[in-house]
């Protein structure tokens, strides 16, 4: 079952080219971005909205952070996310017009599902689940669903359904804006075609392996890591991060990279690896200037670039670049080598892999 690779996590890291073939291949076949795939109810619903509300918990809640910049951006609709654990038992302001988007791999996390019921008995009906099991509880609970496609995920820590979900909502956030009437003809395009090219770009960055493999051995031996990120690639920071505690047990935190001089640069020494995700987006100048705060106090970066980025190494700074500059889908291209990191640091320290201590693959308890 599992081929050429040594565990789930790998083999389901590799297995994203196809897993997001899979996902997209609706929009694609139908050349454009049809409301009908968010299911019978969704032109009516989608007109109504005015404001979005995701909901999620771990890694899922991490793709809801990256379509906030999406949804606000492209399809100009406000929009928050919140951890399902806390919203449920927070007082909130209930507003019936706000979609309430849960994001779930399993569609049986109790925080999530919790969290659905709660919006509901606050008359918040307008609910989408993105969800990557048929016909599990919280799709049931919802009016609209869209199911990523990413097959069975046997490995705990989530990786090819994170970045199946990161497609889902980026199909979201062009389907709300062509209804809206704020999408151009030369958007939709555009954003047809970043999906199209999507599945080739994310197999140049698994070729990276061998490199990446080279880097674990830098984090293997250390006790803490810094993961830092800007504006839309902050989440990715905040995944690799969550990857590396999970399966490899090293302290690992991520901070928008501008937040550093605000308290975390006192961690950063010689023994703290930076993890820094940089691909060439408009925040890459001020991040660039935010590494030179670590690399002024010894800290050893380690960016995770594009072709666009004009990274030279230096001193102290190792870069990998990732072989195309990929737009507005470019955190699910950056996802891939820190999940590769993740695991090879994992693998040379031993752990068990796919079933990390203490973790569940499906959250069904409080
Ligand atoms: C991290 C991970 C967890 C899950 C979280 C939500 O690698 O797997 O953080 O993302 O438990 O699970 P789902 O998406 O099934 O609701």
């Amino acid at each position: 079952e599992l081929g050429p690779y040594s565990h789930f996590m790998q083999k389901e890291i590799h297995e994203q080219p196809r897993a997001l073939t899979d996902s997209i291949e609706a929009v694609i076949d139908s050349n454009g971005f049809d409301v009908e795939l968010f299911g019978d109810e969704a032109a009516g619903t989608f007109r109504d909205i005015d404001s979005i509300l995701i909901l999620a918990a771990g890694t899922s809640y991490y793709a809801g952070l990256t379509a906030k910049y999406w949804l606000e951006s492209i399809a100009g609709l406000p929009t928050s996310v919140e951890i399902a654990s806390e919203y449920r038992y927070r007082v909130s302001v209930p507003n019936p017009r706000q979609l309430i988007v849960t994001i779930s791999q399993s569609g049986e996390t109790l925080d999530t599902m919790e969290a659905l019921k709660h919006a509901k008995s606050l008359g918040q009906t307008q609910t989408l689940s993105i969800c990557n099991v048929q016909e599990s509880a919280i799709p049931r609970a919802s009016k609209l669903v869209f199911y990523t496609r990413a097959g069975a995920e046997i490995g705990v820590a989530s990786t090819k359904a994170f970045t199946t979900q990161l497609v889902a909502l980026f199909i979201l956030t062009a389907t709300l804006a062509k209804q809206r009437g704020v999408l151009s003809q030369a958007q939709e395009h555009e954003m047809l075609e970043a999906l199209r090219q999507i599945p080739a770009s994310v197999q140049h960055a698994l070729n990276l392996e061998p490199q990446i493999r080279e880097w674990a051995k830098a984090f293997a031996n250390k006790q803490h890591a810094l993961f830092l990120g800007r504006g839309i690639h902050y989440p990715i920071a905040l995944e690799g991060a969550l990857k590396l505690k999970e399966i490899s047990y090293i302290h690992a935190e991520a901070y928008p990279a501008g937040e550093l001089k605000h308290g975390p640069l006192a961690l950063v020494d010689e023994n703290m690896p930076v993890v820094v995700i940089a691909p060439n987006d408009a925040l890459l100048e001020k991040v660039k200037s935010n590494m030179q705060e670590v690399r002024a106090r010894g800290g050893q970066v380690y960016v995770f670039a594009d072709l666009d980025s004009h990274f030279g190494e230096s001193e102290g700074v190792h870069v990998i670049r990732t072989p195309r500059h990929v737009g507005l889908l470019s955190p699910i291209l950056h996802s891939i080598p820190v999940q590769l990191l993740a695991y090879h640091t994992a693998l040379l320290k031993g752990t068990d892999v796919d079933k990390p201590r203490n973790l569940a693959k499906s959250v069904t308890v409080e």
